[in-house]
């Protein structure tokens, strides 16, 4: 019996879908496989799992197949790696991402890397969970755009090759808050960690040239960087008004939109820096084109207005030191990086 599913699961993983189809109508029995994370250098093992999805391998192999399909879209072109792509940082590359119909959003896309280490979801902090995230772009009308998320489910439902897999997953055919949980699923293993200042940190010496150990200096230092880009992922998970895009006529007043607090006005949730050379352009605007343009915007303290975050202050950095900081940045890529071909889809 043992044998059966551990043979199930490795060839759900390893054979093209069609090879594991069913002999008999009846239901396939839920496997629980445990999934394995191998957490790397620099992050913490609390991948902050909900109790109700334990990570099992075969939520990760279905939460990939759906991550990558487009079939959860309206018009079947958008999936979730249209605008958190691998090959991107896990982003889109673009200011503002574009959903079906070539329709433009109204925010940067952030990177899916170490999300599952993030206290709340999305600029605004307005999805608590992973699964919460997943349901929004599915029905956001300018991203995925169905009019609701029965009709992704309906979707879903017409591959035949997808019942086994949720029946092996979950015990049960699709629904909403089993695709989410699958998908949330397969994000919580998308890790990056074991960079140069990880091995530097770890007691390699070397792992660091002398301009990156300026710039690390700096950052933990006078830069005052650590301040909000603190932890294991650089993210205090909080919200700041740095003053990006302020000056606009309607400024996207962000985490205000959701405690219509006067204070959270232009506050927007502290990104995490790891990978951060792989994910230009910048801010939740999109509106930085390069870290050296973060960093003379920093130099300058930010863009000045009422909700500015009192630790917004002008920093007096050198020409040397300005470049260091972006070397230390650039030494929080991850080796290797988490990188995820798109599995053949049922
Ligand atoms: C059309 C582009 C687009 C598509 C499609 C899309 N996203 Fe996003 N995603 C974004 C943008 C833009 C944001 C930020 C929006 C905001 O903060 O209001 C975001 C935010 C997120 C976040 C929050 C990360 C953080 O640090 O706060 C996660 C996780 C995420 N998306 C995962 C997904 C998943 C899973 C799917 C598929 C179900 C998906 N996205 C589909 C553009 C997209
Ligand atoms: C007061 C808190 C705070 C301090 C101090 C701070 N940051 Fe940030 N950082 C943020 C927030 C919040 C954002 C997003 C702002 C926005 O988009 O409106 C951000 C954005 C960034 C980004 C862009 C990330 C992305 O994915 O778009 C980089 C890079 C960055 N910060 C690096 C730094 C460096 C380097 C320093 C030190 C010189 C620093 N930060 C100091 C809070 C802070």
């Amino acid at each position: 019996m043992k044998r059966t599913v551990l043979y199930t699961t490795l060839a759900l993983l390893l054979l093209p879908i069609g090879a594991c189809s069913k002999k008999k109508s009846e239901p396939e029995p839920t496997s629980t496989t445990p999934f394995t994370v191998t957490i790397p250098l620099g992050l913490n093992d609390d991948l902050m799992v909900p109790e109700n999805n334990p990570l099992t391998a075969e939520k990760v192999a279905l939460g990939r197949m759906l991550y990558f399909d487009p079939r959860l879209s309206a018009d079947g072109t958008v999936s979730c790696a249209s605008c958190h792509h691998p090959d991107k940082g896990w982003s889109d590359a673009l200011p503002i991402s574009q959903g079906i119909r070539a329709q433009n959003g109204t925010r940067n896309a952030p990177t899916v890397i170490n999300s599952t280490y993030m206290f709340s979801q999305f600029w605004d902090g307005r999805a608590p969970t992973l699964e919460e995230q997943a349901k929004g772009p599915i029905i956001n009308p300018v991203e995925m755009g169905m009019e609701a998320h029965d009709l992704a489910v309906t979707n879903i439902k017409k591959v035949p090759g997808y019942q086994p897999l949720f029946q092996k997953a979950f015990g049960e055919g699709p629904n909403i808050e089993n695709i989410t949980q699958a998908i949330a699923s397969f994000e919580r293993t998308i890790l990056g960690g074991n960079s140069k200042f990880d091995r530097f940190q770890n007691g390699d010496e070397n792992a660091l040239n002398a301009e990156e150990k300026l710039g690390k200096e700096l950052f933990f230092g006078k830069a005052n960087c650590t301040r909000c880009h603190v932890g294991a992922t650089f993210s205090d998970s909080q919200f700041h008004n740095l003053g990006v895009g302020m000056k606009q006529e309607k400024p996207d007043l962000g985490r205000f939109e959701i405690t219509k607090k006067e204070a959270d006005k232009g506050a927007f949730k502290t990104p995490a820096l790891r990978d951060i050379s792989r994910t230009a352009p910048y801010m939740h605007d999109g509106s930085q084109t390069t870290l050296e343009e973060v960093i003379e915007f920093y130099d300058i303290g930010g863009e000045k207005n009422p909700y500015l975050d009192p630790q917004m202050k002008p920093l007096g950095l050198s020409a040397e030191e300005k470049k260091a900081l972006v070397a230390f940045m650039k030494a929080l890529d991850s080796e290797p990086y988490p990188q995820v071909e798109k599995p053949q889809l049922p």
